[in-house]
């Protein structure tokens, strides 16, 4: 790789990470994005009980060990707790729910609160150091999940997280396969009065990942054999969300904007977020169902699991 190319994906791997981390209200407008995540993250959590049973049924006494990477607002433990019902099928489960924002630390930690999830522990994980966490040392989980966050970690991330199973645990990941706003992205570029040009999906995917084809079923498969996994069993779906009303849709998406203008010329940048703002607003009140209606996306996702050898 030519060192500009990495220069690239580097300023674009710390863009990423800042706009998680350096907006206090990125949980609160997240938690309405989780409405995308949380049936992948039902699929994951089915899939790695069927695929491997100690993922969350434990014997007597002993405890189920789990580790979220990149947990967000926690759709994750809500699945992990919702397959457990309620009393005592949650005794001895704990979670690590890690993440690197701490906005989505301190969501998680008062939602865990609220809905009695006692035992879910928060604490900051950057998934690009795994090796130096504290908070893994000395830790092996029995089912690791990463809901759409595996394509911003770097390529070793996959192998890492494997080490980090006790024999027969499940590593479970989610990725998008496709990004249901692209064509609103491209008509609210076309809209833009001198607006930057028109949008490629394959990097608009680089700008908001690690570049790594992880919209790709088969690519997703052979990570996980190459990590060392087997039975290794990727899903791609389909599933509808209410996305809501216009302001609701620019609470996320303005998020993603923000990440896409770091690839554009700096000069240019701030009038060109603020007008593709404006013009992808316009584009979403467009297709709403009817005034303050709100709209349904169509997201396909990918999911895939695999078990550590004994
Ligand atoms: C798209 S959200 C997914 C949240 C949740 N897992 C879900 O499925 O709804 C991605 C999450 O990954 C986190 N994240 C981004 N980079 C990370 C990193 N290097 N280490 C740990 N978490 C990271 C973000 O802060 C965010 O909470």
């Amino acid at each position: 790789m030519s060192s500009s190319a990495t220069a690239k994906e580097s300023k674009a791997a710390s863009a990423i990470r800042a706009a998680w981390q350096d907006d206090p209200d990125v949980a609160r407008r997240y938690a309405i994005a989780e409405r995308a995540t949380r049936p992948f993250a039902a699929m994951m959590v089915q899939l790695a009980r069927e695929l491997a049973p100690p993922s969350l049924t434990h014997k007597e006494g002993d405890s189920v060990d789990v580790f979220d990477l990149g947990c967000g607002t926690g759709a994750v433990e809500a699945e992990v707790y919702g397959a457990l019902g309620s009393g005592s099928g949650t005794d001895g489960v704990r979670i690590l729910a890690g993440d690197v924002s701490a906005p989505m630390l301190s969501y998680l930690s008062a939602r865990a609160a609220d809905e009695g999830w006692a035992g879910v522990d928060v604490q900051t994980v950057d998934g690009t150091r795994l090796a130096d966490a504290p908070a893994l040392q000395g830790r092996a989980f029995d089912a690791v999940y990463v809901g759409f966050a595996i394509f911003m970690l770097p390529p070793a991330a996959p192998a890492q997280l494997a080490a980090l199973l006790k024999p027969r645990g499940s590593l479970a990941v989610s990725s998008w396969a496709i990004l249901p706003w692209f064509p609103l992205l491209a008509e609210a570029y076309a809209r833009m009065h001198d607006g930057p040009p028109p949008p490629v999906q394959r990097d608009v995917w680089s700008a908001v990942t690690n570049g790594l084809p992880w919209h790709d079923k088969a690519f997703v498969r052979e990570t996980l054999q190459q990590a060392g996994l087997e039975q290794v069993t990727v899903r791609q779906e389909k599933v509808s969300v209410d996305v809501g009303d216009a302001d609701t849709v620019m609470g996320s998406m303005g998020f993603v904007l923000g990440i896409l203008s770091q690839q554009w010329p700096e000069e240019k940048r701030e009038a060109w977020l603020a007008d593709a703002k404006r013009a992808f607003r316009e584009v979403v009140v467009e297709s709403e169902r009817g005034e303050g209606e709100g709209m349904e996306w169509v997201f396909e996702g990918i999911v895939g699991v695999g078990v550590k050898p004994e």
